[in-house]
């Protein structure tokens, strides 16, 4: 068995939806354990792979470790075998944590976002020099493009990649619902108003693969004109600042859960 899911909630099941649609993977090389035997079985009917126990770990190559950090405490002992290399996607868990639960410093840390549910994540990986040797990093960078883009980051910045990436898809999304609420305001009927925001913040983000932030707003604002308007209220409302403080919060949140580990 190449890789067993162990918990297939929201980011577990978007994951293996991707390997499989990849096809990174063959389905039969993929076995999946969830808390429940039953709804195990049921799931393995549904994508076609292995329904398998936890004791099955012990003869797979990796194991991706999907379950929340509150339930790892107790699930720890039930995953620790030798020979197996682990990936993990649970949030604050670090690497010397999952080293030390799992007896071995063949673990990948890896921090996805909610974009993984439709294949459009920015993930974040690392792991010590056992996991690079022994093909953990490479194999998890293979896994998570199946789900978006993937990148190596020292582990020292993955709380302000948390802080940034991980969460930016709610601060994008409060961006997004307070311009509809503009919108609204104006007389925009609401489901106009969110298509609209939801077409320029798409838009917007694929002009960025090309041009400079600072270009795109200089391009829309025209001497005198509407948008340096719009852009010199939001310089007043503080918005630069508050997305600055929102990833230093996060940032901080993110450390400190870590620490109570
Ligand atoms: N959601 C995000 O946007 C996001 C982003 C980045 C990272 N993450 C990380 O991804 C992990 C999963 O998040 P999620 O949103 O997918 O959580 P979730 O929907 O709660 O999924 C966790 C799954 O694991 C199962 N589980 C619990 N204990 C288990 C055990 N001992 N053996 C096998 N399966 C077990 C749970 O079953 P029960 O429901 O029965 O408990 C549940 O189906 C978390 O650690 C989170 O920090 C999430």
């Amino acid at each position: 068995m190449e890789l067993v899911f162990v918990g297939l909630g929201k980011m577990g099941r978007s994951i293996l939806e991707g390997v499989l649609a990849a096809e990174f993977l063959p389905p039969q090389e993929i076995g999946i354990v969830e808390r429940d035997a039953a709804y195990t079985s049921e799931l393995a009917e549904v994508y076609g792979v292995e329904p398998l126990v936890h004791a099955d770990i012990a003869s797979a190559k990796r194991a991706l470790v999907a379950v929340q950090p509150k339930q790892f405490t107790a699930l720890a002992e039930n995953l620790a075998y030798p020979g197996v290399g682990y990936i993990s996607i649970m949030a604050g868990v670090t690497t010397r944590r999952l080293a030390e639960s799992l007896g071995t410093r063949r673990v990948v840390r890896a921090m996805p976002n909610l974009a993984a549910t439709i294949r459009k994540s920015t993930t974040a990986l690392t792991g010590p020099r056992e996991a690079r040797e022994a093909g953990d990093l490479e194999f998890a960078a293979g896994l998570f493009k199946t789900v978006g883009d993937a990148y190596e980051l020292p582990e020292r910045l993955f709380d302000a990649f948390t802080g940034m990436a991980a969460s930016a898809p709610a601060y994008v999304a409060l961006v997004a619902e307070a311009l509809a609420d503009g919108g609204v305001k104006m007389g925009i009927s609401r489901k106009d108003a969110l298509t609209f925001a939801a077409d320029v913040l798409i838009a917007t983000g694929e002009l960025m693969r090309f041009k400079h932030p600072a270009v795109i707003k200089d391009e829309v604002a025209s001497p005198g004109g509407t948008t340096i308007h719009g852009l010199a209220a939001l310089e007043e409302a503080g918005v630069r600042s508050a997305l600055y403080r929102a990833v230093e919060e996060a940032t901080k949140r993110g450390r400190e859960l870590g620490e109570k580990g």
